[in-house]
């Protein structure tokens, strides 16, 4: 097919809930490692691993290899027979989880799913249904998972599910009590027990939240937040959910789980996305008495895919071989000191935030006022589209870059990546300059 032919297919074949970056859709036709090409034969660097999932490069050699083997050897037999791939990389999991606390696995193929086993988990585990999540999360499209999210423009249908209140996020450059840190004594994290007090019966089965809430525009919480509201949830006898599906193995630097930067040892982490390298998998582990409340038979059909796993072990191994954790947090702090020198350029940055290789840069009109720069975000984006550098789009306003390389990313290509926002800020700022 050609590339006009692939748009108009898009466009008559599929769900037009089925949106694409960009005035006219970027047609991928191949990749490799930090490099996606166009349909046109253009090289884009890619610092968004397609929604912050391609964790260790494009059609990595190792992954594939390891992939390519099982492919001939066993592809497919459903969760209702035992076979190694599955075994194994329950096993690893095991071993890596915070204080190795949790490891029990149920494997599926998405983070929806991941989310939906662990939301069951709980209400199995502590015999209550209300969940608190927060605002401006992000966790998956079914119609749970849709509740839980707090973005309207991600809540389709009229999310029906009764049980889930949604307590204030820690989102310090927008604070929703109109405070500062540390002065606020994290009043957010306190406004937990009130909301369980209040909205609730006061026996709720769990929390979820993300260590940096992702699609919400990688909002980045204080150090102490989290050891608050695990406190306060397991007063009400709650369980902590993690919600890592973009957030673990590594991303933020050093720590295999986001949640460890804030140390707490969750209850059940959920993850999915730089598993598999873009390979589809869903994973919810628990600590085993969480795991084993969950009484009864339950059937994924592709979870622990033996081809899923297989991905995600050798994600896993090429992961601590080549010691990724710790060039995410080497390179990720080098990234942030280059993206901080774009916020003294460029005064559309309003504030630069996240941790290892998980940044985000939230843009704004003025930095008095805030006011959300959207439309220049998407100027912005159009601009990052002709220098060919991929990055994301995120946050309520729409107005947060999302930069999220692979984790084996160099600091050549950091500096490749600055040098091209750098120029596609300037673009935009030329264009269509904004007062302040
Ligand atoms: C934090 C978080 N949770 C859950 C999901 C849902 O994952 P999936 O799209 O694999 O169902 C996402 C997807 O972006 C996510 O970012």
């Amino acid at each position: 097919m050609t590339k006009d032919e692939i748009i108009l297919a898009n466009r008559e074949f599929l769900f037009p809930a089925v949106f694409h970056y960009y005035k006219t859709p970027l047609v991928i036709s191949r990749a490799k490692d930090q490099y996606v090409w166009d349909a046109d034969g253009a090289q884009y660097l890619d610092f968004f691993g397609g929604i912050v999932t391609v964790s260790v490069g494009h059609c990595n050699d190792t992954i594939n290899a390891k992939l390519h083997k099982q492919m001939d050897t066993l592809q497919h037999v459903s969760t209702v027979f035992a076979h190694e791939p599955q075994a194994a990389l329950a096993k690893q999991i095991a071993g890596i989880t915070p204080e190795g606390k949790l490891t029990k696995s149920f494997f599926t193929s998405s983070g929806t799913e991941a989310n939906e086993t662990a939301i069951v988990a709980a209400r199995c585990y502590t015999g209550s249904s209300e969940i608190i999540a927060l605002r401006h999360s992000y966790h998956g499209r079914s119609a749970l998972a849709m509740t839980l999210t707090a973005h309207a423009s991600w809540r389709l249908g009229g999310v029906p599910q009764p049980g889930v209140v949604h307590a204030h996020n820690a989102y310090c450059y927008r604070c929703p009590f109109g405070l500062t840190y540390p002065d606020c004594g994290v009043k957010c994290a306190q406004d937990v027990e009130e909301l369980i007090r209040t909205t609730t019966s006061g026996r709720i089965a769990g929390f979820i939240g993300e260590p940096i809430q992702g699609v919400g525009g990688f909002i980045t919480p204080p150090k102490e937040y989290f050891g608050i509201v695990a406190d306060i949830v397991r007063k009400y006898g709650g369980v902590f959910i993690s919600d890592e599906v973009q957030t673990a193995w590594g991303r933020t630097g050093g720590k295999w789980f986001g949640i460890e930067q804030y140390g707490v040892v969750p209850d059940i982490i959920t993850s999915a996305k730089g598993l598999g390298n873009g390979f589809p998998i869903g994973l919810t582990v628990a600590k085993p008495e969480v795991a084993d409340a969950m009484k009864g038979a339950t059937i994924s059909t592709f979870g622990g895919n033996p081809m899923a796993a297989t991905a995600g072990k050798a994600v896993l191994d090429f992961i601590e071989e080549k010691n990724l954790r710790v060039n995410a947090a080497e390179v990720g702090a080098y990234l942030k000191g280059k993206m901080l020198e774009l916020q003294d350029k460029h005064s559309l940055i309003g504030e630069v935030r996240g941790m290892g290789l998980m940044l985000g840069i939230e843009l704004v009109q003025d930095r008095k006022s805030k006011t959300p720069a959207t439309a220049e975000t998407g100027m912005i984006m159009e601009a990052t589209r002709e220098h060919r550098i991929l990055l994301g789009k995120g946050g309520l306003y729409g107005n947060v870059l999302r930069i999220s390389p692979p984790l084996n990313i160099s600091k050549t290509d950091v500096d490749e990546f600055a040098r091209l926002l750098d120029r596609s800020f300037a673009q935009v700022q030329v264009a269509a300059p904004v007062s302040r």
